[in-house]
């Protein structure tokens, strides 16, 4: 059994909001947001010697402020974290603001920031450019689907090529956090119950997805690994507008997608608005929210992952 599950394709996700830009955006001059505060990016992490912990990311790929050292009476893991709310969220500022309990970035392994949703709420052909690529008609209500929570794993970490399929193809996706119990959430209430968004896979097993399985998706988008999140949660208040974000995905190098949050159909407040209709929604609950064109198994001829490829998802300003 073990032979078969071979390591393979490491992939690794970047979050890149430009920082440096959203910080001078809370100054007073600058582009008429001067509202903005600055963003945090909460992590979830271990080093060698202790388990999970909660911290803030001080850039992409930067030292780690450790939340946990700060305030012993902190949850440790981010769900309970995002339970106890805004109280958290101002203990992490005022950690942030102390320079204090720093660990070293080579100290330290991000986990995925909420390694154990309750759900992931995930959104079928949710853009105009991957509507078009498949010469489908661009959907009247959101096509949601899920994948099963166990399938999350870490900014870093490998994805297992499973055995079972042979045509494994990537997606790079916005996500979201809900921060808030919400149910029947109107549009104007939507951005106080997301914490903040990050960059998910949605590593997608095509012969399981459109095949097999009586072409119920599930299966084929929810083996183990397939759900890479990370590599931090960043906070909504660097994000004024999530639908004019780059998004980007590599395969070895190779720009494979590269697209606009602009072109999603159903934005992030339908979305919530939509789903919570249905769904009573929860701290630390997962959206995805659809990727753009570029996707293996749509190219002419098709191309899949292979054992050892390296994928890198992004979204930036
Ligand atoms: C994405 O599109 C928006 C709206 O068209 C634009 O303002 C923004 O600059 C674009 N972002 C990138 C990174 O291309």
């Amino acid at each position: 059994m073990l032979v078969l599950v071979l390591r393979a394709l490491p992939v690794s996700l970047r979050l890149s909001w430009r920082l440096p830009g959203c910080t001078s955006w809370g100054g007073t001059q600058s582009r008429g947001i001067s509202y903005l505060a600055e963003a945090m990016r909460l992590v979830q992490f271990q080093t060698s010697s202790d388990g999970p912990r909660i911290g803030l990311e001080e850039k992409d790929g930067g030292n780690v402020i450790d939340l946990n050292a700060f305030d012993p009476s902190l949850p440790r893991r981010m769900r309970e974290f995002l339970e106890v709310g805004d109280a958290a969220l101002a203990v992490a500022r005022r950690a942030q603001e102390s320079g204090q309990h720093i660990l070293p970035r080579a100290q330290v392994t991000l986990l995925a920031p909420i390694p154990n949703p309750g759900k992931v709420i995930c959104v079928g052909l949710n853009y105009a450019d991957h509507c078009q690529e498949q010469n489908v008609k661009i959907p009247e209500e959101p096509i949601i689907f899920s994948k099963f929570p166990s399938s999350v794993t870490g900014p870093y970490d490998e994805i297992i090529h499973p055995a079972e399929s042979q045509e494994v193809d990537w997606e790079v996706e916005l996500a979201f956090v809900i921060g808030k119990k919400g149910t029947h959430i109107k549009e104007s209430a939507v951005m106080d119950h997301i914490v903040g968004f990050m960059v998910a896979n949605d590593v997608s097993a095509r012969d399981w997805q459109m095949k097999r399985n009586g072409k119920q998706w599930i299966l084929g988008k929810s083996f183990d690994t397939f759900c890479p999140l990370g590599p931090a949660i960043v906070t909504k208040d660097c994000v004024p507008d999530p639908h004019k974000l780059g998004i980007r995905c590599k395969v070895n190098g190779e720009l494979v997608q590269d697209s606009n949050t602009s072109q999603m159909i159903f934005k992030t407040q339908a979305l919530v608005t939509w789903v919570s209709q249905f769904i009573t929604l929860y701290p630390g609950d997962v959206f995805l929210t659809g990727t753009p064109s570029g996707t293996g198994v749509f190219r002419k001829p098709p191309m899949f992952l292979k054992r050892s490829r390296k994928t890198l998802v992004s979204v930036y300003t």
